[in-house]
């Protein structure tokens, strides 16, 4: 089992988007993969369609309350979620891990049944976030071609590393940066392409993925990039990320 979490502390910057699409797409591949979501916000279970109060299920101030089983919603052949409950957003303003609860749950087996498991956390840099840090195996900061997104990587990037420092016995490793909403049209484009190039090396994950209507407007339709035809960029630029997900992780595993 693999947990990924993605996280950035800036809004907006395609979280969300990346964890239902990736998340999707894993479970078509024939993966048993969970959702997460650390975020008060709830998006994911709103982009999916997910209604958070379905009696019964799991959700995600339940883990940090400590349970010793888990019951998830399920979405679809291999998809299942631990949606988030509003509740949590009292630890959206804490700066200080509260012990890493979730990552206990992970130790004890509690996903055990699942090979990937993507956590969506809030655009905070709080207790939630290192909640979700600390329980991981890799995490993933996307980020979009503007002005200030240089700056809000490597605020992620120290806070992603603060938290792993400050939190015995886990040890997430750093899967890399992934640019979103491109616009390669854009006169600045080439230009922040190659200072990011320059500042993260193979770091900055080879796919893209560019700014398209289709990705903005699926959740309006409970969509995810796999309901898009065969052609659609959309479909096939998440499709690319997937299997650059899958080889970076296999790369690590063969590292360690
Ligand atoms: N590649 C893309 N092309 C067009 N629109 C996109 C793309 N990626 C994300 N969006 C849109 O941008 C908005 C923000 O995306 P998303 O919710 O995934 O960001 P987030 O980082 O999770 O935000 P938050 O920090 O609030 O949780 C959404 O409306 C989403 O549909
Ligand atoms: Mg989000």
């Amino acid at each position: 089992m693999k947990t990924i979490s993605i996280i950035c502390q800036k809004g907006g910057v395609g979280k969300t988007t990346a964890v239902v699409n990736l998340s999707t797409i894993f479970s078509k591949k024939g993966y048993k993969t969970l959702i997460i979501d650390l975020d008060p916000q709830g998006n994911v279970s709103t982009y999916l369609n997910f209604d958070k109060n379905t009696k019964n299920v799991t959700n995600s101030i339940d883990l940090l309350s400590g349970v010793t089983e888990i019951l998830t919603g399920e979405l679809s052949e291999n998809l299942s979620i631990i949606p988030s409950n509003k509740e949590i957003a009292r630890y959206n303003d804490e700066k200080i891990i509260g012990g890493a609860k979730i990552s206990k749950l992970k130790k004890y087996g509690l996903f055990n049944e699942f090979d990937f498991v993507f956590i969506d956390t809030p655009p905070t840099m709080s207790s939630l976030v290192q909640e979700g840090i600390a329980a991981s195996d890799y995490y993933l900061i996307p980020t979009k071609p503007e002005f200030l997104a240089i700056e809000g990587v490597a605020q992620a990037m120290s806070f992603a590393k603060a938290t792993l420092k400050n939190t015995p016995n886990v040890n997430a490793i750093f899967l890399g940066v992934l640019l979103n909403q491109i616009e390669t049209r854009r006169a600045s484009y080439e230009e922040f392409l190659s200072e990011l190039e320059y500042l993260l090396g193979d770091r900055l994950f080879k796919t893209k993925i560019s700014h398209l209507t289709e990705i903005a407007d699926s959740p309006f339709y409970g969509k995810t990039v796999i309901d898009f035809n065969k052609e659609s960029k959309a479909r096939i630029e998440f499709y690319k990320l997937a299997e650059e997900v899958i080889e970076r992780v296999e790369k690590n595993e063969k590292i360690t």
